[in-house]
């Protein structure tokens, strides 16, 4: 499986992925992308129907701020 959170700090609030991946990508009130399955924690696994559509919003977003991993991510990061 695979997971995923956005790093707000680089986070331009360009709104790319919430238009390629609206089921995956949404954001808080100043624009800034979040994942919505696990509130951005990183601990919940992509959807494997949403893969396309999750490969799509990594390669859109201008900032590489949307991270990947094999692994969890810890929810201190
Ligand atoms: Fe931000 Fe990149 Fe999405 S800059 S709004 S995470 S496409």
């Amino acid at each position: 499986p695979k997971f995923t959170k956005v790093d707000p700090d680089t986070c331009i609030a360009c709104g790319a992925c919430g238009t390629s991946a609206p089921e995956l990508f949404d954001y808080d009130i100043e624009g800034i992308a979040y994942y919505k399955l696990d509130n951005n924690e990183g601990s919940t696994p992509i959807p494997d129907d949403l893969i396309d559509d999750f490969e799509d919003a990594i390669e859109g977003c201008p900032t590489e701020s949307i991270k990947e991993s094999d692994q969890p991510f810890s929810s201190s990061s």
